[in-house]
């Protein structure tokens, strides 16, 4: 087929083919362009369009890419002498077929980008939708920040993109599909995904894609290894055993159980407030609370932290109101901003308390005294922070009051004037600290009720499989139970953070339990990711863009309880040699050149959030890092709590050990044999009275002053 023939296949949905003359279209495409010889007339004026421009864009690269891979004099002069070619005394590039191709190829590359950038995009943009063409019409009305979105394909687009050909006629999906992908890959923001499997055995150990392979995992959030816990699995086969996988439906229709209203109880007990709601996770808890108070609140205005995570920004701008951001946790800018709005305007804050790619922690109690001054309600996300932080592990909230709610204990009722009660709305994960998966928002009655009645993203979706439910209410209720595992993650934190101080490996100064490890490359981070897994069996994801700012590229490390000292020494000493190896700047350096990300700025490290003597430390309480070989703590009064929740839906757990009284003899009659022998040393039942554990429950351990 000649290039006329290919090229008027496509007059039907390219309305610049579509109008130009047949004639026409054989002198643009046999003519050379004047200005660039080594493209046609066409090739130079599909470069101006929004839909081909992005191809070409992406072709002239790979030329470039190709020719870039031609080996240099000293290879090319090797490969002759390997293959026995004389080269004859005056040849020239083009006498040799490699050569002259890859030269041809730099310059059509060079020509082509200098077509594109010759006029500024939204002059031709214009002169084009003048000309009435409706693609260029949509890239001028489109912002600058989002490049045009092709509706349709251009013949050209067929003829030179790099994607597959399509496999119908019209629009070159998969074009498109490279296109954007080559964005990424471009721009280093290009996500891999490893395999790595977590194994409940070895917690935190994982097999990579060969299960012989069997890598340690320092990027986890399964903050505090409840993942495996063994009260949460047993309750969780417990639950299977009765009620069998998924939840069937949505909570509006078939999906709204026992376990569901029990969570939620848990939950708003857990913060304090009248009512809870539990979501598919978090992310959707806040996309679909803050889409819907924004888009019902009238004339709502948003004020978002800047390092708000992308769930708030989705939800906030999915509703459509005003959103206006303030400097992260920067409250003259807050208040400046909120001072622009009468007090009666309804007003938003969105804040998280943990921010979980820096380690910051938000100023809860100034945002409270914020929102009271400018009648601004206070949406709260403690993702990175719920069964972590507090003496019950309901967050930063909570941990500012610590001694009024570890006093009041397991009381639901609100404590007036801490901060807890003053945050309006609080939502958290089931997917991190908790081991689960799932989130939740807690609030008012009616906050709730509203929700609950209005956003699409509750109700029109299949409820969390009440087995998963059942574990996570476990967890929660576990964790609210036994603060030993918030407080040896706090250890163990502090621990690697020295460490790393001592050999000047730069981390982002933070209160928190995030350990984030500058790197400031993305391709750096990358490759520093890859080395340790590769070289030192040790799984940390590489931050990059949009994750974090470009230049400040990261490895985030999140150190565990279980994490044993073993673990760390290899990982201190890993971390120290890809440094030294990829050359990787320390902290050192980040000083000698001003500093990046609040790493060598000068700045005081923040104290951390929990303090020694809430840590125990110096106490025979003090928690002990884990070594090799050691069976982690599992708390026996965190077990009894989670277990004796379900006694009544799932009935009790019966042990090896279990005391059965002729009541419960009684009761326990009907129980079908075969399921009892299919649950192995776990039964469950009629009411049982009196249990004794027989998850092993590891003897005290001698207690030191520190870690
Ligand atoms: C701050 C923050 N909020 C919300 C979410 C979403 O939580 P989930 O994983 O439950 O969807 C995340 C997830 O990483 C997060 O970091």
């Amino acid at each position: 087929m000649d290039k006329l023939s290919s090229l008027t296949r496509f007059k039907a949905s390219c309305p610049f083919l579509g109008s130009t003359k047949n004639a026409t279209l054989r002198t643009l495409c046999t003519n050379a362009s004047p200005r660039f010889p080594s493209i046609s007339a066409l090739t130079e004026r599909a470069t101006k369009c929004p839909v081909m421009g992005p191809a070409l864009n992406v072709r002239g690269k790979e030329l470039v890419a190709g020719y870039a891979s031609v080996a240099g004099v000293q290879d090319v002069a090797q490969i002759h002498r390997d293959h026995s070619v004389s080269v004859p005394a005056g040849a020239t590039i083009e006498m040799c077929p490699h050569a002259s191709k890859a030269r041809a190829a730099a310059r059509t590359a060079s020509d082509l980008a200098a077509a594109a950038a010759k006029k500024a995009e939204d002059d031709t943009a214009k002169a084009a939708a003048a000309g009435g063409c409706p693609f260029h019409k949509a890239g001028v009305a489109m912002p600058a920040e989002h490049p045009p979105v092709p509706k349709a394909a251009t013949a050209a687009a067929a003829a030179t993109a790099p994607a597959p050909a399509p496999a119908r006629s019209g629009f070159n999906y998969e074009g498109f599909y490279v296109n954007e992908l080559d964005k990424k890959h471009q721009d280093k923001s290009y996500r891999y995904f490893n395999n790595i499997n977590r194994l409940a055995a070895k917690f935190p150990l994982a097999h990579t894609s060969d299960v012989k392979d069997e890598v340690s995992v320092w990027c986890s959030n399964d903050y505090l290894g409840m993942g495996t816990n063994p009260v949460v699995l047993e309750t969780m086969h417990r639950a299977l055993d009765k009620y069998g996988h998924g939840a069937g439906g949505t909570r509006n229709i078939a999906g709204n159980g026992a376990m569901h209203l029990g969570l939620e109880q848990e939950l708003a007990a857990l913060h304090r407030k009248p009512a809870a709601l539990v979501f598919s996770s978090c992310y959707v808890a806040n996309d679909a609370t803050l889409s819907t108070l924004g888009s019902k609140l009238p004339g709502c205005v948003f004020f978002s932290d800047t390092m708000n995570h992308a769930s708030m920004i989705q939800g906030m701008r999915h509703s459509g109101a005003k959103r206006v951001l303030f400097k992260h946790n920067d409250m003259v800018d807050l208040e400046s901003k909120l001072a622009q709005y009468p007090k009666e305007t309804p007003k938003v804050i969105a804040f998280e308390s943990v921010y979980s790619m820096c380690g910051s922690i938000g100023p809860i109690k100034e945002i409270c005294d914020l929102a009271e001054q400018y009648g601004a309600l206070t949406f709260l996300d403690e993702v990175h922070a719920v069964g972590l932080y507090g003496p019950r592990g309901a967050g930063v909230a909570e941990h500012l009051d610590y001694d009024a709610h570890k006093a009041a204990g397991n009381s639901p009722h609100p404590i007036k004037g801490t901060v807890m009660d003053r945050v309006d709305i609080i939502t958290g994960t089931l997917g991190k600290a908790y081991g689960a998966v799932g989130g939740y928002i807690a609030g008012s009655d009616d906050m709730v009720d509203m929700i609950r009645s209005y956003a699409p993203g509750f109700i029109f979706t299949t409820s969390l499989p009440p087995v998963t439910v059942a574990g996570a209410h476990a967890s929660v209720v576990y964790q609210k139970e036994y603060v030993g595992d918030r407080q040896l993650k706090q250890v163990n934190v502090r621990e690697v953070k020295r460490r790393f101080a001592a050999i000047d490996i730069p981390v982002v100064p933070g209160p928190s339990h995030i350990v984030p490890v500058l790197v400031g490359d993305a391709a750096l981070a990358k490759a520093a990711s890859d080395k340790l897994l590769a070289d030192h069996n040790i799984y940390v994801q590489s931050i990059n863009y949009p994750t974090v700012a470009r230049g400040e590229e990261r490895l985030r490390i999140t150190v565990t309880p279980r994490h044993t000292a073993e673990q760390m020494d290899i990982l201190i000493g890993a971390v120290d040699k890809v440094f030294t190896d990829l050359q990787i700047n320390r902290l050192s350096d980040w000083v000698r050149e001003g500093g990046r990300a609040g790493v060598g700025m000068g700045e005081v490290d923040p104290e951390p959030m929990w303090n020694d003597q809430q840590l125990a430390l110096g106490t025979p309480a003090a928690p002990r890092t884990l070594h090799n070989g050691e069976p982690p703590v599992v708390d026996r009064a965190g077990v009894s709590a989670a277990r004796s929740l379900f006694n009544v839906l799932l009935g009790p757990v019966i042990t090896a050990n279990t005391v059965i009284t002729n009541h419960a003899k009684a009761n326990v009659k009907g129980i079908d044999g075969k399921a009892l022998a299919g649950m192995g040393k776990m039964r469950t039942g009629g009411a049982m009275i009196r249990e004794k554990l027989d998850i092993p429950v590891p003897p005290p351990r001698p207690a030191t002053a520190t870690a």
